[in-house]
Formats: C-alpha cells, structure tokens, sequence
C-alpha cells in the first residue's frame, strides 16, 4: 500500500517536548548465559544451564585463547579458535506490556546463528556482519520468565581472510512497540534538494500495522537541529491496511540549512511520531546531515560544491586486544586517531560495519564507503560465506542498504572486493550450474531495463543484479567495487553497473586511466599494503624491501619484522609516499583508502606462524601510532608537524638513517650534540627529508624553520637502563557505565627519566577499584600470549592495558610492575552520570 499525503507544513518555533517513552528500546547485552560447546537441548526453556558462565555482551570468545597454529583458522584468520557456542538468556515482561509487539534486534553474530525463543525456533542467519530482527511476540508469556536461546557455529574453518572473532559480538536490542508502528529501518531520509541556501527533505516511513484491523493514523515527522530544537515538522493522516506495511511519504522544506562536511558533520534528526486518537502510539528518531556531493571523471569529489580529496583507510573490524566484541569507545578512539591524522575517509573493508562506526563517522565526519561482500559465489577461503551466497545475497544485500542508508557520512556503495568473477580469463563454464542459473534467472527480469550489450557475461549479469538491488533501494548514492583486474576486460566493469570505477592497487593505470576508460570517475578503493613495525627499522633506509617476492611464493625470514621507513611493501603494493605522491597529484584520481588504517589480527603477510596480525596498519594494533601516521598528518592536515625517527639507541659508529617528516616550514637542520648535521629541504614531490649519521650517543635535535624563524623542534635522547614505569592514561576520567575504557600506555624510563625506546620488560597490570582490565597489547604481530592476560611484555618500549568500568562509578587504581623496575600506578576516576 503507498499512501501519498498532502502536505501540511507547519513551521514553529515551539521547542519540541519530550516525548513520552512510547517505544523501548532495551540494551539487551546483561546477564547472558554463555558456554563454549554444543548441545541440541539448550534450546529448551527448561533447559539447566546453572552451570554456565555469566557474561555481558558484545563478547566474541575466540579472543579469550592464546594463539596458536594448531586453530584452524590458520595465523591468516589471526590463529584463535572458532567452535560451536551457546548463548541463553532469561528475561521477563511486565504484565502490562501485554499487547505490546516485541522484537529482538542482533546487530550482528559470528556466524551461522541460530535463535528460539522458550523453545520456538525464530530463523537462522548464516551471515556474520549482517544485523537482523525477529518478532518474538507470538512466543512471549508476559508477567513470567522467557527464554531466549542462540546458538553459533563457527566450526568450519577456515571461513575468513582476516580474524573475524565468534559469538554475538555485537549489541543485542528487545524493541518493545505499539501494534502500529515504524518499521525496521522504517524510515529512509533524503534530500532531493540540498544546497546552501535550501533543502527539501524527504521523509518515506514504513509505518507497520500488525494488528488484523486497519488503523488510521496522524503521521508527525519533526526535523530538529543539532541543539534539539525543533526546526519545523510536517503531519498527514494515513491509513494502514490490517497486517500491512503502509509507506507515507512527506516533504520538509529547510531555508539555510547546516549543511554537513567532514569538517562540520552537522546533524540534524528526524523525530517520527505516530499518533492515533490524540495520543502518540510511537516515536522514532532517524539522525540525518544534509549535504550534497558528486564525482567528477576529470576533478574528483565535490563535497557541498567543494572539492575534497579522499583521504582515506580502509580497516577490518576487530579492535585489538578486545577482538572483534563492539565498543564504541574503542572505535572512537581510532576514529579520533585517524582524525588527528588528517583521515577523512573510511572503507569498511570488506563487510558491513557495526552500526556504531556509522554512528562515529556520521558525527565525526568521514567519507564511508559501506561494502558488502569480500567474496560472491566464487570462494577465497574453503568455508567462506561463498557457499551461503546464492541464497541469502539479495537478503543479505538487502538489509545492509536498508540499514545504513540514512547516514550521511555514507557517499559510496561497494558491492564487493576483489570479487574473483570479475576476471575475464575465467571462462563461464567453470560457473557451477547453480549460479549460471541464479544469475540467468535475474537476467531474465531485465526485461524493463536496459541491458549494455546483449552479450553480457553471466558475472557482468550478476554485478548488474547486485547493483540493481542497490539502486533500487537508494539511488542516491553511486555504487563501486574494489577490483585487481584494473582493465575493462573485467566482467565487472563490463556491466557497466559500477557509477565509480574502484582500482585495488595496480597504479601503473592510474594516471592514464581515461585511455582505458574515457568517461568514468575514478576512486582507488584500496592501496599501499606497505609493510611496518613501529619502532622497527631496516637500513639503509633507501633500500626496498619487497616481502614476499612473489604473492605465490613461500616467504619466511628469521626476524618477523618490518622496517618502519617506508622501505617495505608487498609486490602488489607500494609505499606510502608513492602513492600519495600520485593520489595528491592527479585531479582525476577522487582519493584513496589505504590498506590499512589499524593493523588487524590475521593475514600476518609476508610471514606466517608465529605471527598472526597484520604489518600492513598505519597504527599498530594496539592504537601506537607508526612513523608514517606522520607523514600524513604533515600533509593531510595543517597543523604544523614535525616528526624526528627513529630512537636513538644504536650501537657506537653504526651508521643510522635520521629522517623527518615536516611542514610548513621552509627547511629542517638536525643537532647532534649541538653540532650542526646539515640543512634539509623537501623537494617538490618529496615527503621526508633524511640525514646518513654515524651513531653517537648524545641528543639528536631538529628544528623546523619558516623564514628564518623556528617553527618547531623535536629532540630524541639516548636512553640508559631501564630504571622505572611510566603509565600513561588517554582519559583519566570515564563513565561508571560498565562499558567507557581507558587506554593506559605503559613506557619504561631510565634514571634521568628518559624513555627506553628498545625495552621489552614484561609489565604485570593488577587493579583496584571499580574497574576491569579488559586487554593488554604491545603491536608485536608475532606474540602468542593472550591479549586477555593482565600482563605483556613491551614492544619497541610500549604497551597498552586497557581499563573497563563497572557500573559502580569511584577510583580506579592500575598497577604496573616488572622485575628489577620501580613499579607504578595511575588513578582513573569512573564517574556516575
Ligand atoms: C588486497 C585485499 C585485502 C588484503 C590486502 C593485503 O588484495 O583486498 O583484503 O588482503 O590485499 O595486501
């Protein structure tokens, strides 16, 4: 049914009231039941699960484990087990929620899960990143205990390129609402008309009746500003058809309105309120920026009518030593990482994100773009979700756009990376007959549309499906893929589905790319795959180091280590500056999202066990910047930068390669001891300027200078003995939430207090008070402890622990001790709002 209303616009300057707490919305993470095996029975109400663990979630309990390369998601998929586990939780209703529909909302489970409730089957869910709802209702006994059951299979592996975790790692809602109510994304927000000086706001809401008589309605939608002041609002009345979904669409027309930008991410809402009979039956809020963007074949992005370069990461989604187990602190603390890094973009590589990174880039202003799928019907590991995509692709695709497309930091669709169909030397009739008719069924449906040429391979066919489904559901924003094979033989390409051509590395073609492809825009949806370990460096830095040397070559050195000059990359990639210097250069080229921002746990290339994370981050995994973050922030940003590397630690005459990143300033000079080193000035296409220098213990010092006058300096000191630890917390103030953290970086310093830049003591966090030690990290890719354990050797002079609080707001005291060091402490405060 669509229910076209007329519009009443109605402009007040009346600040909006509260409304009343029509709908619940429940955090439903507490006091589950959890154990780490199979049994058919736990599905049962009655089952005893007495003996089983109690936990909180977002949890993901393959983190808990030492690493090891007998897991059979190899060092690849980050060496942790997988396995089968249980979740059950029990849960009562008041009486007087009778009436009310219930729904359970998962915001995502690792993987193949299956949910009852009291003993009824709801559905399963083969996906891992896909969020997803059921009604409980039918099932519910109100005033009396209910029971909900999950169970989680992750045995098959491996399943993932990457460290993936496993169980329900996400957050977990019960959604308590009117018969008549907003929809599951109910609501899709767009702006037809965005300028600077108007907008016209699109309001569709799919307002669902589950009751068996038809309902007539009033329809409020209310646009408020960031301050919560309602701005103006609009009401119609509709009707919805008994156990239908009626779709009601409205105009909000906005003079001025706070456009949003990566540097202004200005949010406004949209409050819906249904009411019937004078009283309002449901609310619902849709966070919105109104901006308006386009791509350029020739000039790149257009942001608000402003050209802004991509600068963009791509990241996977574990957060280090808390797995892959959704804090949204911790995912702010990337963002904030990034940010002050000059990153305004983000590729959710190469699945659907937690909604709360959306939410973060949405207020923080990054340039997503959301991608759905890393493989589709052809598989890249044995068990991957290939096997599961002929069924659930278009449903799976489908509810990811219906979810995320009200954000606004949202500008590109990904409909895949590095699909293998889209290489045209792979002959059709290798296609199982299951997927050549899958795809010829769809091609059979285009009757309507326009197909580009009547030849079209059926993996053309497929990428235009999944396109198709797309545009259908948001036409606002263009679709692209991230692709190896860079030429228009691509099967891909050749659909002519994709409105943005994405290159995986391969710039060779992409200051030429208008030969190949005369009228397309251009986005480089991943590069780099440099290779580092922070604080680890290979000299002479001017030497490169390709590891491996062949993609399809075994590869193994005894020191599983990278070098941190930007002298390391894989033979598909390139350094940092290199691609910069091109991304910077050509107009044409829209931006560009680094492999990677964060290191992640698996696909430990160029090595193998024993490591089992990533080299390829611009940060380390535990959130330690690495020399390079630097150099983008000495371009990216305007702040004036200078970054003097490496340590000074070496042995007496080695010679060692001094480099420095800097701007806006005219030239560097580099002390050692007071003497002068020499003067140094980048050239045009140059990112860091570098000085050969005998070792020499001392004080190495540099100083940037503009016009004669100092801008900057930067001293580095050769550190003594390891004498004592210095903590150091990112927030010494948190929320009594039982969720804020603190990250506390321990370092060790020497007699003078100097910090000992090569230490490798082993730190033993103990706590006092309120709070939990919920991780530890050093960065090392190659340690196999547990990133559970209270204690972590440091890595190239650091580690984090990272602090949890409790619900019970106080001091929290962390201890940090180490054999033959002065042990020390830091006070946290967790504060009750
Ligand atoms: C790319 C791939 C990424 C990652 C990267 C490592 O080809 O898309 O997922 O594997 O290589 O260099």
């Amino acid at each position: 049914m669509k229910v076209f209303c007329g519009l009443i616009l109605i402009f007040t300057l009346l600040s909006c009231s509260t409304p009343e707490k029509i709908r619940d919305r429940a955090d439903f993470t507490e006091n589950w039941k959890f154990y780490l095996g199979d049994d058919a029975l736990a599905s049962q109400s009655q089952y005893d699960d007495s003996q089983w663990r109690v936990l909180n979630l977002p949890h993901d309990w393959s983190i808990e484990s030492d690493f090891s390369l007998s897991n059979p998601a190899t060092p690849g998929g980050g060496a942790l087990p997988g396995g089968i586990g249980w979740y059950r939780k029990e849960f009562t209703l008041n009486k007087s929620s009778q009436g009310k529909t219930v729904y359970i909302d998962f915001d995502g489970i690792y993987w193949n899960s299956t949910v009852w409730v009291n003993g009824h089957l709801l559905g399963e869910r083969p996906n891992g990143y896909i969020s997803f709802r059921y009604d409980l209702t039918p099932y519910l006994k109100f005033g009396e205990k209910n029971t909900i059951a999950v169970r989680v299979d992750n045995s098959q592996q491996p399943n993932s390129r990457w460290y993936s975790g496993s169980g329900i790692y996400r957050n977990v809602w019960l959604v308590t609402v009117d018969p008549v109510h907003v929809d599951y994304n109910g609501t899709y927000v767009t702006t037809p008309v965005a300028s600077k000086d108007s907008a016209e706001i699109k309001i569709v809401t799919n307002i669902r009746n589950v009751t068996d008589t038809s309902q007539a309605i009033e329809l409020y939608s209310i646009l408020v500003d960031a301050d919560g002041r309602e701005v103006i609002q609009v009401k119609a009345p509709a009707n919805i058809a008994a156990s239908q979904v009626g779709i009601t669409e409205q105009v909000l027309k906005l003079q001025q309105p706070h456009l949003w930008s990566v540097d202004d991410p200005y949010m406004y809402k949209v409050i819906t309120r249904i009411s019937q009979d004078s009283k309002i039956i449901d609310t619902y809020e849709t966070p919105i920026g109104i901006r308006f963007f386009s791509f350029d074949k020739d000039k790149g992005f257009f942001l608000n009518g402003e050209s802004v370069k991509i600068k963009g990461v791509c990241n996977h989604h574990d957060l280090g030593c808390l797995g892959s187990a959704v804090n949204t602190r911790a995912i702010e603390r990337q963002l904030e990482i990034l940010k002050a890094m000059g990153c305004n973009g983000i590729r959710t590589s190469h699945n659907p994100p937690a909604p709360e990174l959306l939410d973060l880039c949405d207020k923080m202003g990054f340039i997503v773009m959301d991608e759905a799928f890393d493989m589709w019907r052809k598989k890249k590991s044995p068990h991957d979700y290939s096997q599961y995509f002929p069924e659930w692709h278009e449903r799976d695709l489908t509810d990811l756009i219906l979810r995320d497309r009200n954000h606004p930091s949202i500008f590109m669709w990904s409909i895949g990376n590095e699909i293998l169909e889209q290489w045209s030397h792979i002959d059709a009739d290798t296609l199982d007959l299951q997927q050549a008719n899958m795809v010829l069924n769809f091609a059979n449906t285009l009757d309507k549309k326009t197909i580009p040429s009547k030849d079209l391979h059926v993996n053309s066919l497929l990428a235009l499906k999944l396109a198709d489904i797309v545009k259908e559901l948001d036409p606002t924003r263009p679709v692209t893929s991230g692709n190896n094979e860079t030429e228009p033989s691509n099967h891909i390409f050749r659909s002519e589905a994709m409105e943005i051509i994405g290159f995986n590395y391969h710039e060779n073609n992409w200051v030429n790319f208008h030969e190949k492809f005369p009228d397309q825009k251009l986005i480089i949806t991943e590069s780099t795959s440099a290779l580092m370990s922070r604080g680890y460096y290979i000299m002479p830095s001017d030497s490169m180091n390709i590891w491996p040397e062949r993609w399809d070559k075994p590869f193994d050195r005894p020191v599983h280590q990278c070098s941190s000059y930007d002298n390391s990359h894989v033979p598909w990639g390139t350094t940092h500056e290199d691609t910069w210097r091109m991304v910077k250069k050509y107009d044409h080229i829209s931006g560009v999202y680094i492999w990677t921002g964060f290191d992640y746990l698996g696909e430990p290339t160029p090595f193998w066990w024993p490591s089992r994370s990533s080299y390829f981050g611009i940060i380390d995994l535990a959130g330690f910047p690495k020399d390079v973050y630097y150099m983008y922030q000495s371009e990216w940003t305007d702040k004036d930068v200078l970054h003097l590397f490496p340590h000074w630690n070496w042995q007496e005459g080695q010679l060692v390669d001094v480099w420095a990143y800097y701007n806006n300033a005219d030239e560097v000079e580099l002390y050692l001891n007071g003497q002068s080193l020499g003067k140094r000035t980048k050239k045009d296409d140059e990112f860091h300027v570098c000085w050969r220098v005998p070792f020499n213990k001392g004080t190495l010092k540099v100083v940037s200078r503009k016009n004669g006058k100092e801008v900057l300096s930067r001293e580095i000191k050769t550190a003594g003995k390891p004498v004592s630890i210095r903590l150091t917390a990112d927030r010494n103030r948190i929320a009594a939430d039982g969720k804020d953290l603190s990250f506390i970086t321990a370092e060790v310093v020497d007699a003078k207090g100097t910090v000992v830049p090569t230490a490798d003591n082993l730190m033993k966090f103990s706590l006092e008070g309120n709070g939990v030690i919920v991780g530890t990290d050093n960065g090392d890719p190659t340690d196999s402890l547990s990133l559970k354990k209270p204690e972590r050797r440091l890595f190239s002079g650091k580690a984090v622990a990272v602090v949890q609080s409790t619900k019970k707001g106080g001091k929290i005291v962390l201890k940090a001790s180490s054999d033959n060091l002065e042990s020390s402490f830091i006070e946290i405060s967790s504060e009750r709002k």
